[in-house]
């Protein structure tokens, strides 16, 4: 497992913050026209995708909802193979449109167990919405809607993206590397 205080990990910048800025806004009106005329349900997964469903939101023209659930499956920079509910939906989403807001999506997994749970709520619709797809490393089929960027390697931090909680805080977004 790579941690933080290892000194040899530089960061290399891949997304500038205007960038993530232009494509958030782009992926907003795409979002407006799709769901127009309904109010959609945002669904958060904290705590990667509070900075892109903050930034998101403000760009959707339309009545909508906003919501959080909690997950956890990493621990450092590698996945622990293990999905924990750390907090679920305050608001009642039987019959609603679902968009599902994730940071980065990499072999899938913990979005796939969320997405049986939120089915089972019965919702009219869910889609999914993801700020970084990194596809090559998928595991499980997802039908993803709405991508930011496809990016294939690398641990990325920044924009809400956390390595061990940190770096979250960082406006673009950031590949650590050995140096
Ligand atoms: P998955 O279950 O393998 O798809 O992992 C998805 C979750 O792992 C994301 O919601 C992130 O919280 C975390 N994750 C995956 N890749 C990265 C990364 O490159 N940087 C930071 N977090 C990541
Ligand atoms: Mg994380």
């Amino acid at each position: 497992m790579r941690h933080l205080q290892d000194l040899s990990l530089q960061r290399r910048l891949l997304i500038s913050a205007s960038d993530i800025e232009r494509r958030v806004r782009e992926l907003g009106l795409e979002i407006s026209g799709d769901y127009a005329g309904r109010e959609p349900v945002f669904v958060g997964i904290l705590k990667g995708s509070f900075i892109f469903l903050a930034d998101l939101v403000r760009q959707v023209q339309l009545p909508l909802l906003i919501d959080f659930v909690g997950l956890s499956s990493y621990v450092g920079t590698e996945s622990c193979g293990e999905v924990r509910f750390t907090k679920s939906l305050a608001l009642p989403v039987e019959g609603r449109d679902l968009i599902v807001v994730e940071d980065i999506i990499d072999t899938g997994l913990t979005l796939s167990r969320l997405i049986e749970h939120l089915r089972s709520m019965a919702p009219r619709s869910l889609a999914i919405c993801a700020l970084i797809d990194k596809q090559e490393r998928r595991k499980v089929e997802l039908p993803i809607q709405y991508v930011g960027f496809r990016i294939s390697e690398g641990f990325l931090v920044g924009y809400g993206l956390d390595c061990d909680e940190r770096l979250r805080n960082l406006p673009g977004i950031y590949a650590l590397e050995n140096s």
